[in-house]
């Protein structure tokens, strides 16, 4: 009896695609139906697994198609002008359940596709969702139809991660949210945040999480990032500042008459030495001081630069969320700053200094761009191709993958995929994304917010899903409410015209 109430429909066979298996079904069994759903079909080497995509109606059927239709189709067609409340559902073959060594596996694609047993076409039992979709401990959110969608902390951790969606799509909910599922197994989280979004979310985690906040320069409230003056060259400050070759060979003057007399120098120290140059030097070399010194002078207003950078063991440890916020930073900088910590954090992991890591770079494509070298290029690609083995695993988000450096994309061989739509970017996933096939990418841009296919090694079959709402943390990359925000901002000018005092 159960096993009749398990039954949805039974298989016409294979559309012109052979990947695509037609389903007859009745409108009734149909609407139990949600989106992506999969169900199965048992032959008698295994269970193959068939994910349905659409519904065929009369609508979508023209007399001319009829000649364009596999022979399967025009039975579907038949059997849709007959009855109208029956329905023809295609449906992908996206993997199978088979016994090996007495244990039932997920495989990615069936053996091969025959209904050698009978045509049914059934839901899958509660055995098989937990395989297909519970797949770990953290949990991410539910399928359309109500089944809990877990990740494993090691199978997303022992491989490289990306992140990718069009703006506003949900990248940075689901990353707040993955945060907050990893603090819960105590680890050890960087996030490189350039729009100081993720500032909510640490400072509303559990106080069980430790969280360290970075700002760069000083920023109320945040720890100081500095950067060291020592470690940074003349030509690291001429790429920040644009200044002259002229101005950056005077300063390598400087920086290094400095060495020569301190261990530590700051850099006031370095504009005093330029300021000894501008009043006892000839012309062209006096002027070309006071330009490097200018240079500087705007810079020490920022106040990142220091003679004491944070020590790497207080920025990575175990059961602690840190976030670099970089928001209103030259991109130059941030750049330069990712550059150094990621350096800093590659060379203690390899010692052993610091414990297992996720990295997170948020707007990846601005930190290791695809077509041109930023200074943190080399240092993303390092870590993307050798990280993996020293336990730094790197998760990328990024709008624009296409933009985003083919190095550090492939090494991502976990991906999230959420709504996508520019052609190129549906592209640049289809390539980097191995078992992406192309019917899956297609779905792409019809995906609503918050929606996401997670497909990688540790997921034989890639699934989608709605990443869960409900975050016990504050997610800072709020959308702008326009409405209410004008609405506000007008009620308080309407208050203070009525409230301002009637003199007459
Ligand atoms: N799963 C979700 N549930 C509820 N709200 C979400 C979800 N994902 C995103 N949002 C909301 O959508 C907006 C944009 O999400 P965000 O993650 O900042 O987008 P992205 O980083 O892709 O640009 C935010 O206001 C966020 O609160
Ligand atoms: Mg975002």
């Amino acid at each position: 009896m159960e096993n009749k109430k398990q039954l949805i429909g039974s298989v016409l066979g294979q559309s012109s695609r052979s990947e695509e298996i037609l389903i007859v079904t009745s409108l009734d069994k149909s609407g139990q139906l949600k989106k992506a759903t999969i169900l199965a079909h048992d032959t008698s080497f295994e269970t193959i697994l068939l994910q349905v995509i659409d519904k065929i109606t009369m609508s979508d059927i023209s007399e001319q198609d009829l000649f364009l239709m596999s022979e399967n189709e025009r039975l579907a067609f038949k059997i849709l002008e007959k009855s109208p409340i029956t329905y023809v559902l295609k449906s992908l073959i996206v993997g199978s359940i088979r016994i090996v060594n007495g244990k039932k596996t997920i495989f990615c694609s069936p053996n091969s596709f025959v209904a050698d047993k009978s045509r049914d076409v059934r839901k899958l039992s509660l055995e098989e969702k937990k395989m297909i979709y519970d797949r770990g401990s953290l949990e991410v959110g539910t399928t359309f139809d109500g089944s809990k969608v877990t990740l494993p902390v090691n199978g997303l951790l022992q491989r490289h991660l990306s992140i990718i969606g069009m703006t506003g799509c949900g990248k940075s909910f689901l990353i707040g949210l993955l945060c907050e599922e990893l603090a819960l197994h105590k680890a050890a989280i960087l996030l490189l945040d350039p729009h100081n979004e993720y500032l909510p979310m640490a400072q509303s985690l559990p106080k069980k999480t430790k969280r360290m906040l970075y700002g760069l320069g000083s920023v109320a409230g945040l720890n100081n990032y500095t950067l060291d003056v020592k470690n940074i060259s003349a030509s690291n400050f001429q790429h920040f500042t644009g200044m002259g070759d002229g101005s950056a060979s005077i300063l390598d003057q400087a920086i290094r008459d400095l060495k020569k007399r301190k261990i530590r120098y700051s850099l006031d120290d370095i504009i005093a030495v330029l300021n000894d140059k501008v009043n006892n030097s000839s012309k062209s070399e006096a002027t070309a001081a006071s330009w490097a010194r200018n240079y500087l002078l705007n810079l020490s207003s920022s106040g990142f630069f220091g003679t004491n950078e944070p020590k790497i063991g207080e920025i990575v440890q175990a059961n602690q969320v840190s976030v670099i916020a970089m928001s209103g930073i030259k991109d130059k900088i941030q750049q330069f700053v990712v550059t150094n910590l990621l350096q800093r954090i590659f060379n203690a992991r390899r010692k052993e200094e610091i414990p297992p890591i996720v990295v997170i770079v948020e707007e990846a494509h601005r930190f290791a761009p695809s077509g041109s070298n930023v200074s943190s290029s080399d240092i993303i690609r390092t870590i993307a191709t050798e990280g993996r083995k020293f336990g730094i695993c790197l998760f990328v988000a990024s709008q624009r993958p296409n933009r985003l450096d083919s190095t550090v994309l492939s090494q991502c061989v976990t991906n999230i995929v959420m709504k996508i739509k520019n052609p190129a970017d549906l592209s640049s996933v289809r390539e980097s994304a191995e078992n992406a096939t192309d019917d899956v990418i297609n779905e792409l841009p019809k995906f609503e917010r918050g929606e996401a296919l997670v497909m990688g090694e540790s997921f034989p079959i890639s699934i989608r899903f709605k990443v869960r709402s409900e975050r016990t943390t504050k997610h800072g990359g709020m959308s702008v409410d326009y409405e209410s925000i004008w609405k506000e901002e007008s009620d308080k000018t309407d208050a203070e015209i009525y409230d301002f005092p009637d003199e007459l």
